[in-house]
Order: structure tokens, then sequence, then C-alpha cells
């Protein structure tokens, strides 16, 4: 499993140009990282519901932003600010995130609680993933807009690496889960800033990684 680990965050760190402040190199050398809030299952369980609950405080005011501006109060341009800054409190929660876990090695995790993780992993992506997908749909993509879900994007492939290799059990389930809702949308609106997750999970899915 570490091996596989290292392989994987290997190709994460070369495959894109680690987008987190604070996170390039923690993912290439784990040893170097001591310290983590998190060391156990019900203390990663406990950090997935918080950043899934902070974020969907987010992507709810995305979505006003987004209703706002179809109701007519605030022009486009007023809602693609609001929106950008909406966006960039996401990518420091999920940054803020992968710093954290980046220090839990070695989990024992059951399970149940293998599936617990899988289903807040998943409920987090499609979270971020529909409301990203209505944002870009009604407000289109400004410069800053693809800067910022670029790096969001990056941030949660990093994500994913860390969490499979916290719990390599994951992997099965992340693949099933996430290759369709990714096939859903990669040929829309979001295929230019999807890549990171895109490449990512198709290499987690190729042989020898996996
Ligand atoms: C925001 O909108 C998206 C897309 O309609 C939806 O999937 C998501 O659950 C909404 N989030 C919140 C917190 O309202």
């Amino acid at each position: 499993m570490k091996a596989t680990f290292f392989a994987i965050a290997a190709f994460a760190a070369t495959a894109f140009a680690a987008p987190a402040s604070g996170v390039p190199g923690a993912l290439q050398n784990v040893d170097d990282v001591v310290s983590s809030s998190v060391t156990d299952s019900a203390g990663l369980i406990e950090a997935l519901e918080s950043v899934l609950s902070g974020i969907q405080t987010d992507t709810g005011a995305i979505n006003s932003t987004v209703a706002s501006f179809q109701k007519g109060d605030i022009s486009k341009e007023e809602a693609q600010t609001a929106a950008s800054s909406e966006v960039a409190d996401i990518q420091s929660k999920l940054s803020e995130i992968v710093s954290d876990l980046t220090g839990a090695v070695g989990l024992a995790v059951s399970e149940g609680d293998v599936d617990k993780v899988l289903n807040l992993v998943v409920a987090l992506l499609s979270e971020v993933l529909s409301t990203v997908k209505s944002l870009v749909t009604i407000l289109g993509l400004t410069p800053q807009l693809t800067l910022l879900l670029k790096s969001v994007f990056g941030i949660v492939s990093n994500l994913l690496v860390v969490l499979i290799g916290l719990l390599a059990a994951l992997l099965p389930g992340l693949l099933a889960a996430l290759s369709p809702l990714l096939a859903g949308l990669g040929n829309g609106v979001l295929a230019p800033i999807l890549t990171p997750v895109v490449a990512l999970v198709a290499a987690l899915a190729g042989p020898g990684l996996a």
C-alpha cells in the first residue's frame, strides 16, 4: 500500500504543479510530516463532515449569487466577482484539510468506517461539482474563475491522493463513484477545469497503480 501511495503521489506531484499553498512537497515525503489532528478513523470522519458542512455554506452562497443574477438583482460582473470570492473560500477549506490529512499516517479503519469516508468524499465532490456546473453554465468563466476552479480541482485531486494513501480500501469505491460522475461532466463546460481530477482517476483506474 505504501508503494502504491508513493507511485500515486509521485504521479500527482509531477502531473499537476500543486496549486494549494502550503501543500507542495508535503505529498512527496510523508515521513517528514509529523503532526495532524487526525489520528483515527473517527477523527477522519469528523474532519470530512466538518469540511463538507463548511463547503455547503460556500456552495449555498454561490447558489444565492447565481439566483440573484438570474432575478436581475445583480449584474453578471457583480455575480462573477462574488462567486470568485466564494470559490476562493472553498479553495482554502480544501487546502486546509489536505494539509491536515497529509500528516496523518497509518490509520486503522474498520470496513464500516471506510464506507462512511467514501460516502462523505463522494458527497463532497458531488456538491462541489454540481454547484460549479451551474455556476459556470449560468455565469460563464472569467479568467479569474478559471484559475480558481483549476486550483480547486487540483486540490481535490491532491485530497483524493492523500485519502487513498491513508485508506487504500477507498480506491475501488471511489473509482466506481467518480468515473460516471466525471464522465457525465467531462465533455461539457467543465471539461477544461476538471483535467486534474480526470487525469488522476484515469491513472488510478489504469493498470500498474491500482
Ligand atoms: C447548490 O446548487 C447545486 C446545483 O443545483 C446543488 O446540487 C447543491 O446541492 C446546492 N447547494 C446548496 C448548499 O444549496
